[in-house]
């Protein structure tokens, strides 16, 4: 499609970044299945390489196919580029990688999916990078955290397991006055639910693999540039403000500008880190992300009905939805993700631990999975599975209780999944 200059979400996730294949014609995005692509002449190759080009050269760094699903995705969240990779966790190295350098550090929120919380506080590590873990609801606390060699902070807009929401705001503000870059994970809200660019994120990351993909066939991730944030104003960035040894002294800040982080997303990240996205699993991506304005509205509306409908049942401690009014959160929907608090929730039993056993092992709808952001509905008891790596304290921090089971709402009738809660619940709690 040619740059329109309003169309909205509905027709942008359809044709953002695609056009007919200018060979054949066909309509839909080809899955280009090459490794290789081949050089016009020996001068077009060295200008590709030198980066004086931009073009095809091997699919570890760019191949068509992906190159569509990282437009479609920049254009939806309002970036200026984005880098796709093989999964949600990859894009989260992808993003921190230009930032960190040995002995600095990423300000993160205790409220994060738990995968998240063992790559921060055990595995980055190695790389000589440390996560400090911060209430972000507590903003003297985040202020006090980032110290001289804070080079990133690090939230989910809606997160995993309970649905809290961040206020991006107010977290915003306190990036911008430290001068250092928010990422924030979307995965849970999505573009159509929240859009963290327009709230001052620097980095938008993705785990495509859940609703963006929307039908649990492929992993993937995505690391969305807002083109924003001004690398050169300080030497804390040296990878994008400084002279890159790799590519002849280039700088990637002045000679991409805007583009910097993707550049070097692709140029460094890629190339060197090999975390690529294959164009099988972008045609999936791409094939999901033209229906997730529609989905999402489903998801909304039988998370609201299944959240208000286990707010009311007795053998239920309490519900996290922030879609419901009782939410302490309820109050953040209208600001950070308008169009709904999500399809991710948790609920704790009276029954507990135990009665969380039996009620994963009673549903019958809902899939007992490690996953979310299907189209079906998914359960899962996090603190003996996503969460189980977590002391008994970070899993209460992150919201993932010994009694909290979380639950993905699918789009089925929302009746159904409501009847098969009820008879596992009962099951659950005898
Ligand atoms: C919020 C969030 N971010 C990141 C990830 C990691 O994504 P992936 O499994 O694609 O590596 C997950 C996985 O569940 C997630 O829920």
């Amino acid at each position: 499609m040619t740059d329109g200059p309003s169309y909205g979400f509905d027709t942008l996730q359809i044709h953002a970044g695609a056009r007919p294949d200018p060979t054949t014609g066909a309509r839909n995005t080809p899955i280009y299945q090459t490794t290789a692509y081949v050089f016009r002449d020996a001068e077009h190759a060295a200008a590709l390489f030198n980066l004086q080009e931009v073009g095809y050269i091997y699919s570890r760094l760019t191949n068509p196919t992906v190159a569509v699903l990282q437009e479609r995705i920049a254009t939806l969240e309002g970036g200026v580029g984005a880098v796709c990779c093989s999964s949600g966790h990859a894009a989260q190295i992808m993003a921190l990688f230009p930032l960190m350098q040995p002995g600095m550090n990423v300000v993160a929120s205790t409220r994060l999916y738990g995968g998240t919380i063992t790559q921060f506080s055990q595995t980055i590590k190695r790389f000589g990078w440390e996560a400090k873990f911060v209430d972000f609801d507590d903003q003297e606390a985040l202020k006090a955290a980032i110290d001289d060699n804070t080079r990133a902070v690090f939230c989910e807009a809606i997160a995993n397991p309970g649905g809290y929401i961040t206020d991006l705001d107010v977290i915003s503000a306190i990036t911008d006055a430290a001068g250092i870059p928010l990422i924030v994970d979307n995965t849970s809200a999505t573009p159509y639910l929240c859009r963290p660019i327009e709230h001052g994120a620097t980095l938008v990351v993705h785990s495509t693999t859940k609703y963006l993909t929307g039908n649990g066939t492929v992993t993937g991730g995505c690391v969305v540039d807002s083109g924003k944030f001004d690398w050169m104003a300080s030497d804390k960035f040296p990878s994008l403000s400084a002279p890159e040894p790799a590519y002849h002294g280039l700088t990637f800040a002045e000679t991409f500008g805007p583009l910097a982080f993707t550049f070097h997303g692709i140029a460094i990240g890629l190339r060197d880190l090999g975390m690529t996205l294959n164009p099988q699993a972008a045609h999936y991506t791409l094939m999901g992300i033209e229906t997730l304005s529609l989905r999402m509205d489903r998801h909304v509306e039988n998370a609201m009905k299944v959240a208000s409908w286990l707010e009311t049942n007795e053998h239920v401690d309490y519900v996290t939805y922030a879609g419901l009014p009782s939410s302490p959160y309820n109050h953040r929907v209208a600001k950070i993700c308008p169009k709904g608090a999500g399809g991710l929730f948790t609920f704790a039993l009276k029954s507990g631990y135990d009665g969380c056993i039996k009620l994963v092992n009673s549903l019958e709808i809902f899939s007992h999975v490690a996953n979310l952001g299907d189209t079906r509905s998914l359960v899962i008891h996090s603190a003996s599975t996503t969460h189980r790596q977590l002391s008994p304290e970070q899993q209460e921090a992150a919201g993932a209780g010994p009694n909290v089971v979380r639950i993905s709402i699918g789009i089925e009738d929302a009746d159904d999944l409501i009847a098969d809660l009820d008879q596992a619940i009962s099951a659950a709690s005898a």
